[in-house]
C-alpha cells in the first residue's frame, strides 16, 4: 500500500508498505484524510528525533476496517477520528483523567508496518499518512458520519491541541485577555478556543502578514505582524497598564495568557514578556531538544507569573472529541474553514511548500473516499 515514510534522511512517497492484522485490543483503520502538522515536518528536518524507517502522519480520520479480539467500542464501517494517545487506561494518570500524563502514551513506538519487506515503525502511535494503519482501541474515537473526513481529521491534532490548550490546560475565563504567537494550524485553534471561552482580547502574532485574515476569521480582535513590529512592545501598547503607561514596576499591563504556537525559545521568551501580573505563558510549540529560555525569576516570583507546557491540549479524547464535533455542529467551532487545500498523497511536497510560504491554515492529504 501507499504511504509517506521517514527514511532518516528525509521522506519519500512509497507504494511498498505492508501492514499486519490488528492484534487483541487493536483496530485496523482505512485512513481517508490526514492533515499535515508541523510536527511531521519537524521529524523530517530532525527537530523531533524519531526512528527510521517510520510512517509519518498523526492527524487522521477514516473508517474502521477490522477489529482485533476483545474490541467492543468500534466496529467495521464506523467513522473514527484517530487520537495520538495510546494511553493505558489503568495507571494513576489515566485513572485521574490525565491520559496525556500516561507513561504509555509517549514514545511507545510500535512497528505494525513493513517498508520494502523490512520492519517499519509508526509515528506518534498513529501514522495517518498511509492508506491503512493499526491503532489501539482507545485511539479510535467514533464520530458522526455526517462530518466530512477532510475536516474531521484536523480534530486529531491541530484542533485538539489548540482548543484543548485554552479549555483544558489554561481554562481561560470569560473576559480574560490573551496573545497567540504563530497563527498556523495550532495557533488558529488557540484563537478559536479563546473565542469560544469568551476572551475579551485575542491578539494574534505572526511573522507573515498573510495570516491576518484567517486570524480575524477565527476570532482574533487584533493582529501584530512581528516581521515589522516588536511584538512585546506592540502587545503592551494594546493592553496598557494605565492610560499613557504601558508598563510599571515588574511590568504590569499586557495579557493574562500568552500561547507559544511556534516552537522557538525566542518566541516563548516574548510570550513571557507580554504577561500582566498573574499572567501565564503556555508552551505548545516544540523546539529542538535542549532549547532553553532564560527569565528574570523576580518577574515571576513577585507577581504570580508562570510558564506551563501543554501536550495535545491536555485532552481526554473520549470526552473532548465528541465535544468538539458538537461545537462544530452548532457552528461554534470552525473546521471546514481550516482546510485550505486537499491533495492526494503525491501532493505532500506541495502542501509542505505552501506551509512554508504561509499560505495555508491546514493542508489535508486525501487517501481514500
Ligand atoms: N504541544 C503539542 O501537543 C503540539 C501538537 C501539535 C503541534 N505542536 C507544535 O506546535 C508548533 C506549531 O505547529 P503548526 O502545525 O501550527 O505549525 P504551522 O507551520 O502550521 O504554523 C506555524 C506558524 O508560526 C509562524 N511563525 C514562525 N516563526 C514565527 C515567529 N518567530 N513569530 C511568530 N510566528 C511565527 C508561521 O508563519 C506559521 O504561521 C510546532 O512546533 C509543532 O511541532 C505541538
Ligand atoms: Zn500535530
Ligand atoms: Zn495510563
Amino acid at each position: 500500500m501507499k504511504g509517506i515514510v521517514y527514511t532518516g534522511a528525509g521522506c519519500e512517497l512509497t507504494d511498498e508498505l505492508g501492514i499486519r492484522d490488528p492484534g487483541p485490543g487493536e483496530v485496523l483503520v482505512r485512513v481517508v484524510a490526514a492533515g499535515v502538522c508541523h510536527s511531521d515536518l519537524s521529524v523530517i528536518d530532525g527537530t523531533i528525533p524519531w526512528k527510521a524507517p517510520s510512517v509519518l502522519g498523526h492527524e487522521g480520520a477514516g473508517q474502521v476496517e477490522a477489529v482485533g479480539e476483545g474490541v467492543r467500542s468500534v466496529k467495521p464501517g464506523d467513522h473514527v477520528v484517530l487520537s495520538t494517545l495510546a494511553s493505558c487506561g489503568r495507571c494513576r494518570a489515566c485513572a485521574t483523567g490525565h491520559p496525556t500524563w500516561c507513561p504509555r502514551s509517549l514514545g511507545n513506538v510500535s512497528s505494525p508496518f513493513t517498508y520494502r519487506g523490512q520492519e517499519a515503525s509508526n509515528f506518534a502511535a498513529t501514522s495517518a499518512f498511509a492508506e491503512r494503519t493499526v491503532v489501539s482501541e482507545v485511539q479510535a474515537i467514533r464520530i458522526d458520519p455526517e462530518v466530512p473526513f477532510e475536516s474531521a481529521c484536523l480534530i486529531g491534532c491541530a484542533v485538539m491541541t489548540g482548543v484543548g490548550a485554552v479549555l483544558n490546560r489554561a481554562r481561560v475565563g470569560c473576559g480574560e485577555t490573551a496573545a497567540v504567537f504563530g497563527i498556523g494550524g495550532v495557533g488558529l485553534n488557540v484563537v478559536q478556543g479563546l473565542r469560544i471561552a469568551g476572551a475579551s482580547r485575542i491578539i494574534a502574532v505572526d511573522t507573515m502578514s498573510s495570516k491576518k485574515e484567517a486570524a480575524e476569521l477565527f476570532g482574533a480582535t487584533d493582529f501584530v505582524d512581528s516581521s515589522s513590529l516588536d511584538p512585546v512592545a506592540a502587545i503592551r501598547d494594546l493592553c496598557p497598564h494605565a492610560p499613557g503607561r504601558s508598563s510599571g514596576a515588574l511590568g504590569p499591563g499586557g495579557v493574562r495568557w500568552a500561547f507559544d504556537c511556534v516552537g522557538h525559545p525566542g518566541v516563548l521568551r516574548s510570550a513571557i514578556d507580554v504577561l500582566d501580573w498573574g499572567g501565564m505563558a503556555v508552551a505548545l510549540g516544540i523546539p529542538p531538544r535542549g532549547a532553553e529560555v532564560s527569565v528574570d525569576v523576580n518577574h515571576l516570583a513577585y507577581v504570580d507569573r508562570g510558564v506551563i507546557g501543554c501536550r495535545y491540549g491536555s485532552s481526554r479524547p473520549h470526552h473532548d472529541i465528541p465535544l468538539l464535533v458538537e461545537l462544530y455542529r452548532r457552528g461554534d467551532l470552525l473546521l471546514d474553514e481550516l482546510v485550505s487545500i486537499t491533495r492526494p498523497l503525491d501532493g505532500f511536497g506541495e502542501i509542505v511548500e505552501a506551509m512554508h510560504a504561509g499560505s495555508l491554515h491546514r493542508g489535508v492529504l486525501v487517501l481514500g473516499s
